[in-house]
């Protein structure tokens, strides 16, 4: 059983250790695109748009909005639920491919807005199936006992790398992000198992050209514009996805439940990449299971890579999907390319309300972070001012201290 009280490891099971979800939120721009605002400046229709992926709007991030700070909003909506304090967290794991920097990571930028003082952080690059293979690392370094707890974000600005004048990839996504917070406990259960798997040979099929400049495509490596590709924007061959995405689900399902020791029917819900509505009923067409075993709210949301399936998770919480004990599947697909499946077994008390002591010692802990963060900036910028005023300065005191080591 996975006690309220966290702070220590129940010891009630076997005596190996488990990776339980016990925290989720999300945060998603105010700002919803319809698909008559896309119709507007790409020539499409709304019709067009539901009929080929069930998509009817999307969330574009503000100016001030990022992939860090949409993910922190989520984290910390996780921490709630979890009543945990960011100084219990050992690791912070963001999946994405739209970072705010190639570093620091987003992920240190988001522990450094959590205070998470004791945390590793890092980002992980699997495009759609980041969330899923992030899950899996944190539940292993868990499950080995080298860390207690772990904060898991699939947080995208996918607004941001859309070719908007490319119809056939920006009416697909959109902005937001999702966190889970992972805690070791001895109760079974938790994450059971993963199956993570890449076929680099599909790389040329979706991409995000950056700053290794050079495409590969057939034999030919060669800058991106030379394959119709633009630096720093999405391209997708689209039917090709397509056709992957629809074989690799089952597939990955059934082998990674397999892997747990469970079967289809055991299952109570799977959780897939909101990518599109005919691919998650083909998936299901394809295991022969009710197309209502699959959570699906990309009508809302659009395809937000990897932050489609944590999204997804914290509502099915929400419209409770999810019970206690209750076997889920994840299952996500995309660039790479990389598909991930995983099983977890529900063990997550239901939501309190009551239990919310730590909430006004995590308020401070979040306003100390943002004081330390500004007065840590400021005070390079002073010291930086001070080097350009005075070059010589240092060179002086350096002069100084080897004068008076003399004998
Ligand atoms: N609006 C209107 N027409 C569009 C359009 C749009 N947004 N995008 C493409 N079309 C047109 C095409 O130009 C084509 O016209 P043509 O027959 O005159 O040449 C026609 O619609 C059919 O295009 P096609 O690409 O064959 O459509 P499709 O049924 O394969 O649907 C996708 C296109 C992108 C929706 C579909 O291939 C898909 O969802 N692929 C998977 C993408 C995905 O999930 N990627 C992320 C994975 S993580």
């Amino acid at each position: 059983m996975v006690t309220t009280n966290r702070s220590k490891i129940t010891a009630n099971g076997n005596g190996r250790l488990y990776a339980h979800i016990v925290g989720w939120g999300k945060a998603l721009p105010a700002t919803i695109m319809t698909n008559a605002d896309l119709a507007a400046f790409v020539e499409t229709t709304d019709e067009w748009i539901v009929a080929r992926t069930g998509i009817r709007e999307r969330r574009i991030a503000s100016e001030t909005e990022t992939t860090a700070t949409l993910g922190l909003e989520a984290a910390r909506r996780a921490l709630e639920i979890a009543d945990i304090m960011p100084d219990e967290i050992e690791m912070v794991v963001v999946a994405t491919s739209t970072p705010d920097h190639i570093f620091p990571s987003t992920a240190s930028l988001i522990q450094a807005g959590l205070g998470a003082n004791r945390a590793g952080a890092f980002d992980l690059s699997a495009a759609c199936s980041g969330f899923v293979y992030a899950v899996s690392m944190a539940a292993q370094a868990i499950q080995s006992g080298s860390i207690k707890t772990a904060v898991v974000i699939g947080s995208e600005t996918m607004s941001r790398v859309m070719d908007w004048q490319d119809r056939g990839t920006c009416i697909l996504f959109g902005d937001g992000a999702g966190a889970v917070v992972l805690r070791a406990s001895h109760d079974e259960g938790g994450v059971l198992a993963s199956v993570l798997r890449s076929d680099g040979t599909g790389g040329d099929l979706l991409g995000i050209p950056s700053v290794g400049t050079l495409d590969y495509v057939g034999d030919d490596i060669s800058l991106p514009e030379a394959h119709g590709h633009k630096l720093n924007k999405m391209h997708m061959n689209g039917s090709e996805v397509y056709k992957f995405a629809t074989r690799v689900i089952a597939e990955s399902v059934l082998q990674v439940l397999e892997k747990a020791g469970l079967s289809l029917r055991d299952v109570k819900l799977i959780v897939p990449h909101q990518a599109n509505l005919r691919i998650i009923n083909a998936a299901a067409r394809a295991l022969k299971v009710d197309e209502s075993l699959f959570m699906c709210n990309l009508d809302r949301y659009g395809n937000t890579s990897a932050a489609s399936i944590p999204i997804a998770l914290v509502e099915a919480v929400e419209q409770g999907l999810i019970q206690r004990g209750d076997p889920v599947v994840f299952v996500g697909f995309g660039g790479g390319l990389t598909w991930a499946s995983m099983v977890v077994r529900w063990g997550a008390p239901t939501i309190d309300g009551q239990l919310r002591f730590k909430r006004q010692r995590r308020a401070l802990t979040y306003a100390m972070a943002r004081f330390r963060s500004r007065v840590t900036r400021m005070n390079h910028q002073m010291n930086d001012t001070i080097r350009r005023a005075r070059p010589e300065q240092g060179r002086v005191d350096r002069l100084r201290e080897r004068v008076k080591k003399l004998p």
